[in-house]
């Protein structure tokens, strides 16, 4: 393949020049980092199962009228993507006290909320990603009030049709983040759902043992991170593609039973 313009390139993608103006081809890294890229390291293979479940994840969210980027996956590590304006802010949605909100607060990992909570970040690696309101969001201009809007009412479809669908497949979605970006009407800016939803911006546990299936493996060393993305992808009936694939499924199996 000819060699394409690199956009831009991140802690876990690279974005390239897309083959027609506005779109962009997205790769997924084997890289993974943690506590605003403090911890760095590989989980061999990720990038290709997070562009597989992420390809998965957006279709479905298309199919209920989801505006998305996601245009087709090209190969194992590359999915054709719409090129957008990133709206700088991360929207974390919770159904399940974990991670920082659980430090910060003094509560128990595992704690149901009472109630679903959506938080947003301000994209700012220097920064550590500060946590910010919607206030702070509308008076330095990061969004509008519709786009706000928009983006808090997209969190929540997502999060309900993501709830059920892991929940059929015996997995309880903690919280994740998503990314959104406008594109370009004219003089009107829409806002659509960017980024990636996999493992790495997910917490998944599993039903029943209460198993991580997520980046938190990694974060925490629990180590077997490649197994338990694997695991996500078969319950969602997806196989990475790949001669491999059989071999490493099993192995997949006898590495989570065995921890
Ligand atoms: N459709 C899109 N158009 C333009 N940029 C996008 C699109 N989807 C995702 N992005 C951006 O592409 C980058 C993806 O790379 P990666 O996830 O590795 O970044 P990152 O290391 O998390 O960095 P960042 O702090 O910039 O998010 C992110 O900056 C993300 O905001
Ligand atoms: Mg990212």
């Amino acid at each position: 393949m000819a060699r394409r313009r690199q956009i831009y390139e991140g802690k876990a993608k690279i974005l390239y020049e897309g083959p027609e103006p506005g779109t962009l081809i997205q790769y997924f890294k084997d890289d993974a980092t943690a506590f605003n890229a403090q911890k760095k390291g590989t989980i061999n293979g990720k990038g290709v199962l997070n562009n597989r479940i992420s390809e998965h994840v957006f279709t479905l969210l298309g199919g209920i009228g989801i505006p998305t980027h996601f245009i087709r996956r090209l190969n194992m590590r590359e999915q054709l993507i719409r090129q957008v304006e990133i709206v700088p802010i991360e929207v974390v949605v919770r159904n399940v006290v974990a991670g920082s909100l659980s430090k910060r607060l003094g509560i128990e990992e595992g704690t149901p909320l009472p109630r679903t909570i959506v938080e947003y970040y301000y994209k700012d690696d220097a920064l550590g990603d500060p946590m910010v309101t919607d206030e702070h969001i509308l008076a330095f201009g990061w969004a509008n009030q519709e786009e706000l809007h928009d983006m808090a009412d997209m969190a929540i479809r997502v999060n309900d049709f993501l709830s059920g669908l892991f929940a059929g497949i015996g997995i309880r979605l903690v919280d994740f983040k998503l990314e959104f970006g406008r594109i370009w009407d004219n003089d009107y800016g829409r806002i659509i759902l960017a980024d990636e939803i996999s493992p790495d911006g997910c917490r998944l546990w599993d039903i029943q043992s209460g198993e991580k299936l997520d980046k938190d493996r990694f974060r925490r060393d629990l180590g077997g991170e490649v197994e338990a993305y694997q695991e996500v992808a078969r319950r969602l009936g997806l196989f990475p593609e790949g001669p491999d694939s059989a071999v490493l499924d099993l192995e997949s199996h006898r590495k989570l039973r065995g921890k």
